[in-house]
């Protein structure tokens, strides 16, 4: 018999989908992420948690990427394709990654499929969020969440239940990014538009691109994401 979760057993699953949500700031992708990883198990791998852990834990990386972030600049390639390849190293190819924010450039691109390959992995579908930017400075400057268990909310779309309680873990303390400000919201999308709305067409050459109206509310996008996904 194969010892479930041995080596052999890993070899022989089924493999995990690999996908990429894509979308300026404040189109939803780790809105959806969250709903993939509650549904179906998957993992997300966000370049932006993972860099604002980094800032948090004082790391050599974090002290290099604070200030870009903080001016709403994008992050070396180098840097975020490295936090990608060991997220990678420690997460079965069996396991469903979203990756969430990345990549963001046509070389993070490149580099995401050289890591996809060393890890035995290929890319099924690039979602794309399509939105409209103008409503995208409101939801990104009315974002909090919480300071305990990273639960989202928003000042006008979602609110917690019971004002000033977090819905999820009772916590009462609450935080907003310090990115979230209209100026630095606008530099984040111009970086979107200049930087990673050219590596869509690339995605498109080979007939992975799926869009979804990312202006609908959330239920209607996940359950669209959802029908692209199947039951894999
Ligand atoms: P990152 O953390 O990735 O930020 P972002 O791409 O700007 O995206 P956001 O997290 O702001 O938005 P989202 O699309 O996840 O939307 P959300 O679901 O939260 O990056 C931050 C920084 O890190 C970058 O600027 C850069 O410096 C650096 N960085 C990160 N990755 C990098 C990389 N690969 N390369 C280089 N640098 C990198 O939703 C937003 C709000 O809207 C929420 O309040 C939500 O509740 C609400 N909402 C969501 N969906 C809906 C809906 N359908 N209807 C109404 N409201 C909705």
């Amino acid at each position: 018999m194969i010892a479930k979760g041995g080596a052999l057993a890993e070899a022989l699953a089924k493999p995990g989908l690999n996908i990429i949500l894509l979308g300026p700031p404040g189109a939803g992708k780790g809105t959806q992420s969250a709903n993939l990883v509650a549904t179906r198990g998957m993992v997300q791998m966000s370049t932006g948690d993972m860099l604002r852990a980094a800032v948090k834990a004082g790391t050599p990386i974090g002290l290099k990427a604070k200030t870009l972030m903080d001016a709403g600049q994008l992050v070396p390639d180098d840097v975020v394709s490295g936090l990608i390849g060991e997220a990678l190293d420690h997460t079965p190819a069996s396991t469903g990654v979203i990756f969430d924010g990345y990549p963001r450039t046509a070389e993070q691109a490149a580099s995401l499929d050289r890591l996809l390959g060393d890890h035995g992995r290929t890319l099924d579908h690039v979602i794309e969020l399509e939105v409209d930017e103008n409503a995208l400075v409101d939801r990104i400057t009315g974002r909090f969440s919480c300071a305990k268990c990273g639960a989202g909310y928003h000042d006008r779309h979602k609110l917690p239940q019971v004002a000033g309680v977090c819905d999820v873990c009772g916590s009462t303390e609450f935080k907003r990014r310090p990115d979230d400000v209209e100026s630095t919201v606008r530099t984040r999308m111009d970086e979107y538009r200049a930087k990673t709305a050219p590596i869509l067409p690339l995605y498109a050459a080979r007939n992975l691109v799926r869009a979804v109206d990312g202006m609908a509310d959330m239920d209607s996008v996940q359950a669209e994401i959802d029908g692209i996904l199947g039951s894999c």
